[in-house]
């Protein structure tokens, strides 16, 4: 088998069959195929696509690249959430110790932010002393013990996705329906939780602008995972708007904090309780009313917090701050950024914001940039919120004193109008 004939036959629109899918998959993670022929592959496939086939192929491919975890000892139901990323997107760190709070097993893999988008492994570590390096046995009793354990990727799950994403950053096909499904699946099936809820962000800060996208990315994800046996389904959920009124590492887990103490609601809440309630009903807990309550009920007695309590402490970290949120480090200066104009805030642009963010130092242009854990931005008006001119819309904090860019683009993504908008539900559609 070559890898010429591979390439040629996507590029003029071909289909691949499963093992040229898995001889490239394999010789790649082996380093065997060099990047270019790797990169002229994926760019044929960002323009010509994949059929559901050659993709459920794929996934499995990147799946079986390296490990798959096994559970054996772990008791419980076990179930994952993931979601395709997005601005101020704190979730896991609420839903979560929501589930594992109703007896859910929560062994859970989370990546790291890049570009405008934030990842739930850099929040956690602005928790003091908290370790996601663990190896898999202290991941497995943690998770068997507190039933909630949430680490970083692990080297040996899904190594060809590590490679392939890392390929298609730089050649521009990170945004391709089968590749983005692929690399998703591949990771949660080698992870192998019993169910797995994904959210599907659909909006400016996501990486599907349009709704059609978000749809197909969602089938063609949960026709995986039904092939694979998971029991699965998937939200598509806004991300137009940044998620909750926090972005940056620090800020988002403070907000987090303070939604399992049951200090906010808004958007976040509304979608931290949809998405646990989504879990439960998978796990077979019942209802749908059922499971909201539950939810609900998980925030409103305490029990979530202080299952998120028990796992930073497992993990090494501070469990202080969760009982005192500001412990957690806040960038040293801050700017206010002032509205000019009177009315209606119309909408606050997602992927805007997220480069504010990036640019105040919170996030990474590239994998193995430094972060400012203090930096981000406390959104101070949302959406159909008044505002009077000379009023604050936001405020903005970093370690470094440079405000100019990520005020720019602060004001950028604020449209204030005569006219208060109408208010969308953060919870579009949900695909099973
Ligand atoms: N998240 C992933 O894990 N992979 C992608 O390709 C996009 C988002």
């Amino acid at each position: 088998m070559r890898m010429y004939d591979i390439i040629k036959t996507k590029r003029d629109g071909g289909e691949l069959d499963d093992e040229q899918i898995r001889y490239f998959v394999q010789k790649y993670t082996d380093g065997e195929i060099p990047d270019y022929q790797v990169a002229a592959l994926l760019m044929a496939v960002y323009f010509e696509g994949m059929t559901k086939r050659e993709t459920t192929t794929l996934t499995f491919a990147i799946r079986d690249s390296g490990e798959t975890l096994d559970f054996s000892g772990v008791g419980g139901v076990r179930a994952d959430k993931h979601s395709t990323g997005g601005v101020g997107d704190k979730t896991s760190l609420v839903v979560m110790p929501i589930v594992a709070s109703l007896g859910v097993t929560v062994a859970k893999m989370s990546g790291r932010g890049l570009g405008h988008t934030g990842g739930t492994v850099d929040k956690l570590e602005s928790i003091k002393g908290l370790r996601t390096d663990l190896d898999i046995g202290e991941f497995k009793r943690i998770a068997s013990e507190v039933g909630l354990c949430i680490i970083g990727q692990n080297k040996d799950l899904a190594p060809a996705d590590k490679l392939l994403y890392a390929l298609r950053d730089v050649t521009a096909t990170v945004d391709s329906i089968p590749l983005i499904a692929s690399s998703i699946m591949g990771k949660k099936l080698a992870a192998n939780d019993d169910c797995i809820v994904l959210d599907v962000k659909v909006g400016s800060g996501a990486f599907m602008k349009t709704l059609d996208d978000a749809r197909a990315l969602a089938e063609i994800c949960v026709d995986i995972g039904r092939a694979a046996g998971k029991k699965i389904s998937a939200l598509i959920t806004d991300m137009s708007e940044p998620l909750g009124n926090s972005i940056g590492n620090s800020l988002e887990v403070a907000e987090a904090i303070e939604t399992l103490r049951g200090n906010t609601g808004g958007d976040f809440l509304e979608l931290c309780i949809g998405l646990s309630a989504e879990i439960l009903s998978l796990c077979g807990f019942g209802d749908e009313e059922k499971c909201l309550s539950a939810a609900k009920k998980a925030i409103a007695d305490g029990s979530a917090l202080e299952k998120f309590a028990r796992m930073v402490k497992a993990q090494g970290g501070d469990e202080r701050c969760i009982y005192d949120p500001s412990l957690l480090e806040r960038g040293k200066f801050s700017r206010e950024v002032i509205a000019r104009s009177s009315g209606y805030i119309m909408g606050v642009d997602a992927e805007k914001y997220g480069e504010a963010c990036l640019a105040l130092g919170a996030g990474r242009n590239k994998t193995d940039d430094e972060i400012d854990r203090g930096a981000g931005i406390i959104l101070r008006r949302k959406k159909g919120d008044k505002v009077f001119a000379g009023e604050v819309i936001a405020t903005l904090f970093s370690n470094r004193n440079e405000f100019d860019e990520a005020e720019r683009k602060v004001m950028d993504g604020t449209l204030i109008g005569e006219e208060r908008p109408t208010h969308g539900k953060i919870i579009l559609e949900r695909i099973v």
